[in-house]
């Protein structure tokens, strides 16, 4: 009996193996639009991990490591080992902690009876201050970042990490180097998360992407959701709907420090990327912004040529991989500024103020141009013959038929598309839409086998609510004057001038670039296989590990799509 069950299993095993040979390929596209409709049967809340759920606790003593997690470097022979030490404070009278009083040592090796590399790194705090009646401030731990060098590519290190003066150090974790960047070699499995936040549905994300293994975790943005919180740790599905009273922006910075110790158990193990959303914009006193976030990661800025922790690139194998920062400046140039016509100096309000404020910041940025011609810098330094994949990330879709955030990133998009166009990025990946959504090969809002394939996966399981509307719905169309996001440069999402939706702002049915839309949480998988090849599964909370969402072949074509000449078409044009 048991037998005649596993050989059933077996043939319907088989059986489905058999069908997924069937996989698409970009090959076979453009595709007719697909909409799978909301699962009616998942509706509900996500809930928030509460501070007493054993998994955000803070379990170590003294000044024992603690959200311990791994970050790349720009190329394979370095890694980033980031850890906490100390206990944050919160409330009237906060006294930060002296970075200086806990140093920062990891030992590895690629034996753990034998972590003979001592190597020794930097350490530092953060506050969120608010200078408001009532409003509680915040001191970090004591954050630490080590940077290991001289590593060997696909290869597993052991390590510890702590003070050894102090008798602090961690237990022993492990990781392994990226291969080394060549068109034969490539991570196996690259998961791909947006919209994290620390709900219920959050660690369904999370477990059921690490049965899936994999090598490198890339979050496009939206981590904590630490900003739906008073200072006093209320907190709400809304921010803007609940809170419309208090003076600033508020967060609770303790949800940071229970999202690093969630996650510990992933990413001491395997690298993490992030790059930043708009909930990591966390305005408080100074001027300040996304200090949460540029403190607590590492990033290889400093590797890249990148001046900034919210653009920066890396290689895993033959792949590049670029991080470009939605929310400040990203113009190719002065004259092409959209912003000035949003500032209103009238407004007196101190929220709209600090608004105002951290526009300057932007402004001041994008006058620079600095993020658009690092990215220039960035594109062309990028030798195809040794990283044939180029995959660009950010937070903000630029191409998403969703309701929620409908062409909200369309500044950004007019300012940069040519140039990611020009040099031939193959797969955008974007989060910010709680749902999720694969493009067809896309550029400038016309189907193109050339242009890069664009894929949201803002649906990693936050609180806020799931976008299941769609702009082209009878009624659903937003207000164009509704769409631009405040902290986002100006307005340039003006009515279509060509295609089916001509003279109109939405589609009056799913638009022709989108080939598969479906609300619900999940996460992705890339399995790069070879030099024009890749396999793209999405993931859906609700199945079992091996069940697909939505799955792709991705295929380059890199005689058909050179990318030099059309480089070199622009030079010339500008001549
Ligand atoms: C979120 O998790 C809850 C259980 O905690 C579940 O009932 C709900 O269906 C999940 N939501 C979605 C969209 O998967
Ligand atoms: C928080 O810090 C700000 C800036 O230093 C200060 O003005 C404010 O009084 C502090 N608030 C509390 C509750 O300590
Ligand atoms: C936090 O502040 C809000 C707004 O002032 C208040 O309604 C709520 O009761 C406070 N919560 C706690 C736990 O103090
Ligand atoms: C904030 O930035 C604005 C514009 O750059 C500047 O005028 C103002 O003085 C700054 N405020 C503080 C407190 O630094
Ligand atoms: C600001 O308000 C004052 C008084 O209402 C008005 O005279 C002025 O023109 C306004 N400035 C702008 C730039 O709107
Ligand atoms: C994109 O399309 C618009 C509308 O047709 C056109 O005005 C614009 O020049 C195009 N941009 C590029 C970079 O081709
Ligand atoms: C843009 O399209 C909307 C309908 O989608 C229409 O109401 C509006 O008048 C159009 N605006 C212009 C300037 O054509
Ligand atoms: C690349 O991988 C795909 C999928 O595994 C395979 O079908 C194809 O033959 C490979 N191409 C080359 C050039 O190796
Ligand atoms: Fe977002």
């Amino acid at each position: 009996m048991e037998n005649f069950r596993a050989v059933y299993f077996l043939m319907l095993f088989l059986l489905v193996a058999a069908v997924r040979c069937d996989i698409p390929t970009t090959l076979d596209g453009p595709f007719e639009p697909v909409t799978v409709p909301f699962d009616l049967s998942l509706r509900g809340i996500a809930v928030d991990l509460p501070d007493t759920d054993p998994r955000v606790r803070r379990l170590v003593q003294g000044f024992e490591p603690e959200q311990i997690s791994v970050s790349l470097s720009a190329t394979y022979d370095s890694v980033w080992i980031s850890w906490i030490t100390g206990e944050f404070q919160i409330g009237y009278n906060i006294k930060p902690l002296d970075p200086k009083a806990v140093s920062s040592v990891v030992y590895h090796g690629t034996s753990e009876y034998a972590l003979v590399h001592e190597t020794r790194g930097q350490s530092l705090i953060y506050n969120q201050l608010y200078p408001f009646e009532g409003l509680l401030n915040y001191t970090s731990g004591i954050i630490h970042h080590v940077q290991l060098t001289g590593l060997e590519p696909s290869t597993l290190y052991y390590y510890r990490c702590g003070d050894p003066t102090l008798q602090a150090m961690s237990d022993i974790y492990y990781f392994k180097t990226m291969p080394a960047s060549s068109p034969q070699s490539y991570p196996d499995r690259i998961a791909v998360v947006g919209d994290l936040g620390l709900t219920y549905n959050t660690t369904t994300t999370i477990s059921h992407l690490l049965n899936n293994k994999p090598d490198l975790v890339l979050l496009v943005g939206d981590v904590t959701y630490a900003n739906l919180y008073l200072t006093n740790g209320t907190g709400s599905d809304c921010y803007s709907c609940s809170f419309p009273e208090t003076p600033i922006h508020e967060t609770y910075q303790p949800r940071w420090d229970y999202w690093g110790r969630f996650m510990q158990n992933l990413v001491s193990k395997v690298p993490m990327m992030v790059v930043e959303g708009n909930h990591e914009i966390e305005e408080q006193a100074f001027n300040r912004t996304f200090v949460a976030y540029s403190s607590r990661f590492a990033f290889p800025s400093k590797e890249s040529g990148s001046s900034s922790t919210f653009y920066y690139s890396f290689n895993a194998g033959g792949v590049h991989f670029i991080m470009l920062g939605a929310y400040i400046g990203y113009d190719k140039s002065v004259c092409g500024s959209n912003l000035n016509q949003k500032i209103d100096v009238n407004k007196t309000n101190v929220k709209e103020r600090l608004k105002l404020e951290v526009l300057e910041v932007w402004l001041s940025v994008m006058v620079m141009a600095e993020q658009y011609k690092w990215l220039q810098r960035d594109l062309d330094s990028v030798d195809r013959s040794i990283t044939p994949w180029l995959v660009a990330t950010w937070h903000p879709p630029w191409y998403s038929s969703y309701k929620a955030h409908y062409r909200e990133a369309e500044c950004m998009r007019v300012e940069m598309e040519e140039l990611l166009y020009l040099y031939g990025v193959d797969i955008v990946f974007n989060g910010h839409v709680h749902a999720y959504e694969r493009s067809n090969r896309v550029y400038n809002y016309s189907l193109d086998p050339c242009g890069p394939l664009h894929i949201a996966v803002g649906d990693g399981g936050n609180r806020e609510k799931m976008s299941v509307e769609f702009a082209d719905e009878p009624g659903h169309c937003p207000d164009p004057s509704s769409t631009p996001d405040p902290y986002m440069g100006g307005f340039c999402a003006t009515n279509f001038t060509f295609g089916p939706a001509k003279g109109k702002f939405c589609w009056d049915r799913q638009p022709e670039f989108s080939a598969f839309r479906e609300s619900s949480f999940g996460h992705g998988i890339l399995e790069v296989k070879n030099e024009t090849w890749a396999l793209w599964t999405w993931y859906r909370n609700q199945d079992s590990d091996n069940e697909v969402g939505d799955q792709i072949y991705i295929v380059r074509q890199p005689d058909k799509c050179l990318v030099s000449p059309r480089v070199k078409g622009i030079l010339f044009a500008a001549i």
